[in-house]
């Protein structure tokens, strides 16, 4: 059977996962995080103190990998469900280092190919346009401020009492783009043939409603 996989690339904190969800959930797609992938993998490294020489050899025993429990998304690290473990800005951090070293790339590509043969997916992550899916159906590549995406996040942390400050928050922002953007293997970037959407002044709903018009248009008469 032939599966419809629509990607959706942008910098962290843009809304991707969210407006993501309520996508699929619209087209009765599976929704696949793959930045959880690349978290669980910054885990792995991290807990086990993994120098960076020794990644490619100990990955192969690391099995890393999604399950999906009433089309939820689960990560596991070998049968360790790790998908609450790796949201912490540690990880965060880490994950964004790690992500850059071709091995822990390599390693993961395989996993995010099988799920996009097999299911019709909304696949979001950084590279899904430009390298995991270059035939996807539908790129978007969804994008907003670097202000807007960290008074979002800001706002998101106020109710918990240890609340980073704003300022910080936008430093974090910045620096993880950068990195995202300037490494070499799969930087960040947009797809010569994704559609960019801003969400910079648009809530949820509309950014969702916005996508789901474009992936109507783009695959009228396949779904
Ligand atoms: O989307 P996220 O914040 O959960 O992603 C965590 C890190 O993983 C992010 O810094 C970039 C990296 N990542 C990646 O390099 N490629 C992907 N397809 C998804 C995430």
């Amino acid at each position: 059977m032939k599966t419809i996989n629509i990607a959706i690339d942008g910098p962290a904190g843009a809304g991707k996962s969210t407006i993501a969800k309520m996508v699929s959930s619209k087209l009765g797609y599976i929704y696949v995080d793959t930045g959880a992938l690349y978290r669980a993998a910054a885990l792995y490294i991290t807990e086990n103190g993994i120098p960076d020489e020794d990644i490619e050899k100990s990955l192969e025993n690391a099995d890393i990998s999604l399950k999906f429990i009433d089309g939820t998304q689960r990560v596991f690290v070998g049968d360790k469900d790790v998908s609450d473990l790796i949201r912490t800005p540690e990880i965060s951090m880490a994950a964004s280092r790690t992500s850059a070293i071709p091995a822990v790339r390599a390693y993961l590509f395989e996993t995010q190919k099988k799920i996009a043969r097999e299911n019709n997916v909304i696949m979001d992550g950084r590279d899904i346009g430009t390298v995991v899916l270059p035939d996807a159906e539908v790129k978007i590549f969804l994008t907003a401020s670097a202000e807007e995406r960290a008074n979002r996040r800001y706002k998101e942390l106020s109710v918990k009492p240890d609340c980073p400050p704003y300022e910080d928050i936008l430093k974090d922002i910045i620096q993880r783009d950068y990195q995202d953007m300037n490494r070499e293997t799969s930087p960040l970037r947009q797809a010569e043939d994704a559609i960019l959407v801003d969400t910079t002044e648009l809530n949820l709903e509309q950014s969702a409603d916005e996508i789901v018009r474009i992936i109507s248009e783009r695959t009228a008469g396949e779904i």
